[in-house]
C-alpha cells in the first residue's frame, strides 16, 4: 500500500532541521516503503517547485556530507505542497481533495505530523477529524504529536481527550526523539538479550543510578519558549523519565508496543510521588548566569536553566535504590549518560589506604555522543603489592561499526509509517510522568518557592549540587565523554 506523510508545520524550523533531513536519508538508504509521498501543509504560499527547492538548502545545510544532488533529484518529485490555515475548515476540505487526488483515490496509508506550535495541536486534530481525514476506509490513519504533550498533567488530559474524540489510542504516536536514539534502544537489548546483567540489576546489588543529561549550549535563540517552559518541562517530563523508565521497567513478554509501554508505565506508576517538602529536600534547581538578562527572557526570570531530582521506585527491584535524575544547559560537555553505581563488596580483603580505596563496580551507558557502555572494575596493578586500581571494559560504537549512528527522528519516523508504537508514548504514560512532574513544579512556584543557585556556564551546574550530593554520602559522575 503507498503511504502519504502530512506535515503540518510545513514551514517550521522542526520540518527543515529533522523531519525532511531524516525521510531523505531514508529515501537515500532505501528505507522508505516503496511509493512514499511526502506533502507539506502551513500557511506560508509555496508551489510545490518552490518548496522543493527550499528544501533542498535546508537539507543540504542539515545533513552536511551525506547531501547527494541525484539522489535528491529522486526524492523530490514525491514531495507536494499545499497551503492552507489550521483554523479553516474549507483549507482542510481543499486538503482532503488534494490527498484523494494524490492517492488517485486508492488505499493509503496516511500518517500526519504535528510539527506546529503546540496550541494547534488540538485545531489541528478537530479539523482532522471535521475533514474525515481521520477516516479509515481508506487505509490506516495515524497521528504524529510532538512534545510538548500538554504543559501539566491538566492540559495532557485535555489533549489526550480531544486526540481520542478523533483517534482510537492505536492510531496516536507520542514522539519523544530519545526513544529514538540507537543507545537508548541498546539499552533493552543490554538488559533483554543478555543474562548476566539481569540477576545484578536490582537493589541487591545497585546502590543508585545517576541520568544525566547535560548540553554544553545554553537556550540560545529559543529562550522565548524556554523560558515559559523551564528545565522540568522541557526534559524531565519526556526524556530523562524515558530514560529511566527503560532502565527501571521489568522485562516486557515480548517486542509489541503495549507489552513495552506496561512496563514502562508501571515503573511511573511505582514512583514514590514528591510534593510539598518532600520536594525541597529532593530537588536541586539552578540557572547559569546571564540567563536572566537573555533577549526574550523575563526580567528576574526564576526559570531553571539546570534540575536534579531524586525520585524513589516503590516496587520489589527498587526499594530503596535512589534514582538521580539531572539535567542543565551551558554545562561542561555535551553527554548523556546513565550511571548504574553497584554496591561495595559485602567483605574487603585487601587493605584500603587512602590512594587505593575500593571504588565499587559502575556501569556507564554512555547514550551519546561517545555512543558506548563501560563497565567498571577493580583490577590489581602489577609488581606493586596488593594495590587495587579501576579499570573498565569498554564497549564504543564508533570502534565496534562502520557508519555513522542514524538520527533518532530516521527510525520514528520509519515506524509511524510502518505502525510500530512501541518507541512512542502511550496516553498514560504522558499522563503518569506529569503527575510525576506536576508536584514539583508547583512547589517551586510558591512564593516562598526553594532557592534557585545561580551557577557559572561550563560548569556541572551549581555547587551546592555537589553538596547536597555528598550530603548523602555519594559523589555526582561528573564525566566529559572522550571522543575517539
Ligand atoms: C529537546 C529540548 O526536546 O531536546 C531541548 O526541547 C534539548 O531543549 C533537546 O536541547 C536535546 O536533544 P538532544 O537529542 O540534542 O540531546
Amino acid at each position: 500500500m503507498p503511504h502519504t506523510f502530512v506535515i503540518f508545520g510545513a514551514s517550521g524550523d522542526l520540518t527543515q532541521r529533522k523531519l525532511v533531513p531524516a525521510l531523505y536519508r531514508l529515501h537515500r538508504k532505501g528505507r522508505l516503503p516503496a511509493d512514499t509521498r511526502v506533502v507539506g501543509f502551513s500557511r506560508t504560499k509555496f508551489t510545490h517547485d518552490a518548496w522543493r527547492v527550499s528544501l533542498a538548502d535546508s537539507t543540504a545545510k542539515h545533513v552536511g556530507d551525506d547531501f547527494d544532488a541525484a539522489h535528491w533529484a529522486t526524492f523530490a518529485p514525491s514531495i507536494f505542497y499545499h497551503a492552507g490555515d489550521i483554523g479553516r475548515n474549507d483549507d482542510f476540505a481543499s486538503l482532503a481533495r488534494f490527498l484523494a487526488e494524490l492517492e488517485a483515490s486508492k488505499s493509503s496509508t496516511r500518517v500526519y505530523y504535528l510539527a506546529t506550535a503546540p496550541r494547534f495541536y488540538e485545531p489541528a486534530i478537530e479539523q482532522l477529524g471535521r475533514s474525515g481525514l481521520a477516516d479509515e476506509a481508506r487505509g490506516p490513519r495515524r497521528v504524529i504529536v510532538e512534545k510538548p504533550f500538554g504543559c501539566d498533567l491538566a492540559s495532557a488530559r485535555h489533549l489526550n481527550a480531544a486526540v481520542h474524540d478523533v483517534f482510537h489510542e492505536r492510531q496516536v504516536y507520542r514522539i519523544d526523539h530519545y526513544l529514538g536514539k540507537e543507545t537508548v534502544q541498546n539499552l533493552l537489548v543490554l538488559r533483554f538479550a543478555n543474562t548476566i546483567f539481569e540477576p545484578v540489576w536490582n537493589r541487591n546489588y545497585v546502590d543508585h543510578v545517576q541520568i544525566t543529561v547535560a548540553e554544553e549550549v545554553d537556550v540560545g535563540s529559543r529562550a522565548g519558549y524556554y523560558d515559559t517552559a523551564g528545565m522540568i518541562r522541557d526534559m524531565f517530563q519526556n526524556h530523562l523519565l524515558q530514560l529511566m523508565m527503560i532502565t527501571a521497567m521489568e522485562a516486557p513478554a515480548r517486542y509489541a508496543a503495549d507489552a513495552i509501554r506496561d512496563e514502562k508505565v508501571k515503573v511511573l506508576h511505582a514512583v514514590r510521588p514528591l510534593s510539598g517538602e518532600p520536594v525541597r529536600r529532593d530537588t536541586v534547581r539552578g540557572q547559569y548566569r546571564g540567563y536572566a538578562e537573555s533577549a526574550e527572557v523575563k526580567r528576574g526570570s526564576r526559570t531553571a536553566t539546570f534540575a536534579a531530582v531524586k525520585l524513589w521506585v516503590d516496587n520489589w527491584r527498587w526499594q530503596g535504590v535512589p534514582f538521580y535524575l539531572r539535567s542543565g544547559k551551558a554545562m561542561s560537555c555535551r553527554t548523556t549518560q546513565i550511571v548504574v553505581q553497584f554496591r561495595e563488596p559485602p567483605h574487603m580483603i585487601f587493605a584500603a589506604g587512602p590512594k587505593s580505596a575500593v571504588e565499587s563496580n559502575r556501569l556507564v551507558i554512555q547514550v551519546q555522543p561517545a555512543e558506548g557502555i563501560q563497565l567498571h572494575f577493580e583490577t590489581k596493578v602489577p609488581d606493586a603489592g596488593m594495590k587495587l586500581r579501576q579499570t573498565d571494559l569498554d564497549f564504543r560504537y564508533q570502534r565496534e561499526f562502520r557508519g555513522t549512528i542514524p538520527e533518532a527522528y530516521e527510525r520514528l519516523l520509519l515506524d509511524a509509517l510502518e505502525g510500530d508504537a512501541s518507541l512512542f508514548a502511550r496516553a498514560d504514560e504522558v499522563e503518569a510522568a506529569w503527575s510525576i512532574c506536576d508536584p514539583i513544579l508547583d512547589e517551586w512556584q510558591r512564593s516562598d518557592e526553594p532557592a534557585l543557585y545561580v551557577y557559572e556556564a561550563g560548569l556541572w551546574g551549581p555547587s551546592e549540587c555537589g553538596d547536597w550530593m555528598a550530603a548523602q554520602g555519594r559523589q555526582w559522575f561528573d564525566i566529559c565523554p572522550v571522543l575517539k
